[in-house]
């Protein structure tokens, strides 16, 4: 039986419960179509789902599964309260090479100048922006439901109120001094940094620290260590910088100091994800740190020590940073606020030893002057007042929960599939896929049942690589998590992800 309904003269919808495509499907295909096409505009409200569920005679359930994802696929955004709209910025937008659009300008003209040879470099390496919604199973995001918007609003609007009128002109390009001192504490307690305010250099977090890093530590051509695999935002500002990358493997100690060593025993730089290695996720050990410092006293490399997701630690008490176990001061760290805060606020910083901290301010003053003043005296108010490590806790225990939810849910529904390999901390799984199945097919194919998972070989730099997935889950209410695994069981059992051979019986139904 065919069902209609219209959003005024905008858009018809038909919907047949004859076709095989669930409703909820046909649903959301109608309503994406309507949106790329233009005859849903960005900023247009939705029928309440309880509205146009009577309207088209469904169960509420059919419109919230279409509407939840193509909120999760950022077509939609739903305010608590207030209903879903129309993005403004689709995910087409987002894709790279982006399209041309009237804002984009017309394409150039043979005879318009070209970029310069460091532009299209920059231009081809550019960081993608992720989904606008924390869309199972995204990687790298926080929990943006759990962050306490309306404390941070308060303490902005107090900032303002304290600003004097000297604060109004530039500031110290190192970065708001009492926020350094204190910055430079937590990490003492913390993480046992030997440290001072003067070395903290605010930043406006990990990109710009490293694009600094790579600019005042190397010249074009100098040799640099980087993790196989590891972070793309790391080599895409090493490459930038015209820096020769040395991939060197990791076993379960982490970075392999003497296969580096064989492959490049005169590096300038190195760069660990020592707490976690990023992605694979296990610590560096004690041995491995002592023998890499060893390593770089010999060689006259620095170490950069990226602890981008150390507060997330669910068991154990972390190892001490390798920043404290260095007595020659040849380690530079590098913090952020994008997990342990929001992406969006664009705060992180760096530790640098005493002899670099003049270096590293003038420098920044040349790149961006400073990051904006309010919002470091924003994050002062958030840690004095104790919200931060109050903050700190709750996600600790939030993220802990998602990852149980995420580990049950992949044990009861793709057990026999998914292997998971390394599930102590953080705000990602890695799970292995049977043999035969490639990790780019299986994601795409994923991504067509409205589910993003990254492929792990994508993190690796040349052959060989491991296949496997990235699953986030910080960022993941247990729901979605729990929904996600349904749509990720069943693209296994329509055999879309797998090869012939390894397809698995019908999972449970998806809504
Ligand atoms: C390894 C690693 N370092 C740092 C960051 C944070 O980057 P930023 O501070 O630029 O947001 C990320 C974010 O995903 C990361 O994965």
């Amino acid at each position: 039986m065919k069902k209609r309904a219209s959003f005024g003269s905008l858009i018809a919808l038909t919907l047949d419960a004859a076709q095989p495509e669930p409703l909820y499907q046909q649903l959301y295909e109608q309503l994406r179509g309507a949106i790329v096409g233009s005859r849903l505009p960005g900023g247009t409200r939705l029928p309440a789902s309880r509205v146009l569920a009577q309207e088209l005679k469904l169960s509420r359930n059919t419109v919230t599964s279409a509407y939840e994802l193509l909120s999760n696929e950022g077509y939609i955004l739903t305010r608590v309260g207030d209903g879903a709209y129309v993005a403004n910025i689709l995910p087409e937008d987002r894709l790279l090479p982006r399209k041309s659009s009237k804002a984009d300008g017309p394409p150039p003209a043979a005879s318009h100048p070209s970029l310069s040879a460091r532009g299209r470099l920059l231009t081809e390496l550019s960081v993608t922006a992720g989904p606008a919604q924390p869309v199972p199973f995204v990687a790298d995001l926080p929990a943006f439901d759990a962050f306490p918007l309306h404390a941070w609003a308060r303490l902005m609007v107090q900032s303002w109120r304290q600003v004097q009128p000297d604060m109004l002109g530039y500031a110290d390009p190192a970065g708001y001094e009492p926020l350094r001192e204190l910055i430079s504490q937590h990490l003492k307690a913390t993480r046992f940094l030997d440290c001072v305010g003067q070395d903290v250099i605010m930043t406006s977090g990990s990109q710009q620290s490293l694009d600094l890093l790579a600019r005042v530590l190397l010249d074009h051509g100098d040799s640099v260590w980087v993790e196989e695999p590891g972070y793309v935002g790391t080599r895409s500002a090493l490459i930038a910088a015209g820096a020769r990358l040395v991939p060197v493997p990791v076993d379960g100690q982490g970075l392999l100091v003497s296969a580096g060593e064989m492959l490049e025993p005169r590096p300038r730089l190195i760069f660990i994800t020592p707490s976690r290695q990023y992605p694979l996720g296990m610590t560096m050990s004690m041995e491995r740190r002592k023998e890499l410092l060893a390593f770089a006293e010999k060689s006259g490399a620095w170490i950069v020590e990226d602890d981008y997701d150390s507060e997330f630690r669910y068991h154990g008490t972390p190892l001490p940073a390798v920043q404290s176990l260095d007595r020659t001061g040849r380690v530079i760290y590098l913090g952020t606020f994008s997990k342990s805060l929001l992406p969006s606020f664009r705060l992180g910083f760096l530790v640098v030893p005493g002899y670099l901290a003049r270096a590293f301010g003038n420098a920044k003053s040349v790149i961006d002057r400073h990051p904006s003043l309010l919002e470091q005296m924003t994050l002062l108010g958030f840690m004095q007042s104790g919200q931060f490590a109050a903050h700190i806790r709750r996600m600790r225990q939030l993220y802990e929960e998602r990852q149980q939810v995420l580990i049950q849910e992949i044990e009861r529904k793709l057990g026999g599939f998914l292997q998971i390999t390394q599930a102590e901390s953080g705000m990602h799984l890695v799970a292995e896929l049977p043999d035969g199945v490639d990790d780019v097919s299986f994601c795409q194919a994923a991504k067509s049942w409205g589910v993003s998972v990254q492929p792990l070989s994508a993190y690796y730099t040349a052959e060989p690589r491991r296949n496997g997935v990235i699953l986030g889950f910080a960022a993941i209410p247990p729901k979605s998590i729990v929904r996600g695994v349904e749509r990720l069981a069943a693209a296994v059992a329509s055999g879309q992800a797998t090869p012939p051979a390894r397809k698995l019986p019908p999972g449970p139904p998806v809504r």
